[in-house]
């Protein structure tokens, strides 16, 4: 490691080093790339890795539009790969086995429902406790947007102080809850005992995934951007917000990122160019401890594997721009678009006058 710390790359090579890593976040606003990143990023770790399970917790997945291929709850191959996993889990639909499902209506549902995301994050617990006993390698966790995420990685919180308040309601309590659901004819199975024996359960796993989540050799966190206003503000807050989960956090990737070499002629992309620089410069002065990728914005969308694959250089190599200005290429390239440009400015004209002769 040792030079790497003290000069951070600008790339996610330290992620396909690291061999400890168990879980890989990739976090950020919507639409800002979460998901071809996370998809790319796991390409690559099959690369390394004996076998990679790519994850997409967002109700609105698109993985299956990322590899255009489509992929349900249970793990299925990426066609081209022979270790690389992809499975997309809803954490806010209930599954059969679920803590409400299992309540009737009553007062042990009331207070499960009062404890904001419980049911959501029983169901991410159960999700991650059947993943453990597969044995992939790695797992990578394509993320819904940032205050979804957020609330997930608070998981192990939450069931925790659901479990200690259900605990304590219940030693408080306990006789006359049992005593009322009898008499509401509630039966025992639905009872308040197989809720917190449920719950109970569950504590094993959540301590566990709350360990290794805390823990920087099996987790981190690579949180997505774009270099706008809003997007570094968001960043910023979820980098801090991380910190207070104890989830590490040391990588960054700037997508969409408008290089010199692109702009030649176009004013408006001149001056999102310069508003761009901006923010970038702020993201290295926020982050000069991170490694931070810098992805270039394509005129096309990042569809397929064989786009993924395409795109996944700018990964591990910093991005050279291939023309340098004031040469020869440069030139002929300029000269090439404006020639474009004029024709496509000519045919233009050439349409409007035809219009207005019809007129
Ligand atoms: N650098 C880029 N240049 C051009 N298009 C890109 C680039 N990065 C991503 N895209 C495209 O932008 C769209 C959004 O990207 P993506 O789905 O990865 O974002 P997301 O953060 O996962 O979005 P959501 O929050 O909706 O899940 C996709 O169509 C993708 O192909
Ligand atoms: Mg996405």
């Amino acid at each position: 490691m040792g030079s790497n710390e003290e000069l951070p790359e600008g790339t996610v090579q330290n992620i396909l080093e690291q061999e400890t890593l168990k879980w890989v976040f990739v976090g950020g606003k919507g639409g800002v790339g979460k998901t071809t990143c996370s998809s790319i990023l796991s390409i690559l770790l099959a690369r390394v890795r004996p076998s990679v399970l790519i994850i997409s917790t967002d109700p609105a997945h698109n993985l299956s539009d990322a590899f255009q291929q489509r992929f349900t709850k249970t793990p299925t191959l990426v066609n081209g790969f022979s270790n690389l996993y992809a499975m997309e889990v809803d954490p806010t639909v209930e599954h059969d086995e679920s803590l409400v499902s299992d309540m009737t209506d009553g007062f042990m549902s009331d207070l499960a429902n009062s404890i904001p995301g419980i049911d959501e994050a029983m169901s991410f617990a159960e999700m991650l406790k059947l993943v453990q006993t597969m044995d992939y390698s790695v797992i990578v966790f394509d993320t819904a947007p940032t205050g979804h995420t957020l609330r997930l990685l608070q998981f192990p919180s939450t069931l925790e102080k659901g479990l200690a308040k259900m605990m304590s309601l219940k030693n408080k309590f306990g006789g006359l809850i049992s005593q009322m659901t009898r008499m509401f004819g509630v039966g025992d199975e639905f009872g308040e005992d197989a809720i917190l024996g449920k719950m109970e359960g569950m504590k094993d796993v959540i301590e566990q995934v709350n360990r290794q989540f805390k823990d920087p050799d099996l987790t981190t966190f690579i949180c997505v951007c774009i270099p706008e206003f809003l997007s570094l503000y968001e960043t910023e807050r979820l980098v801090q917000e991380l910190t207070k989960f104890e989830i590490d956090t040391h990588n960054i990737i700037i997508n969409q990122v408008i290089f010199d070499e692109e702009v030649i002629e176009s004013k408006l992309l001149r001056s999102r160019m310069n508003m761009q620089q901006k923010y970038l410069d702020q993201f290295y002065m926020l982050y000069d401890d991170f490694n931070i990728t810098k992805l270039p914005l394509l005129p096309q969308e990042v569809c397929g594997v064989e786009a993924l694959q395409a795109f996944s250089h700018h990964f591990v190599s910093p991005y050279q721009p291939s023309i340098v200005r004031g040469t020869v290429e440069e030139l002929e390239l300029r000269v090439s678009t404006l020639k474009e440009q004029l024709k496509d400015a000519e045919s233009e004209l050439e349409r409007l006058k035809k219009g207005k002769q019809k007129v």
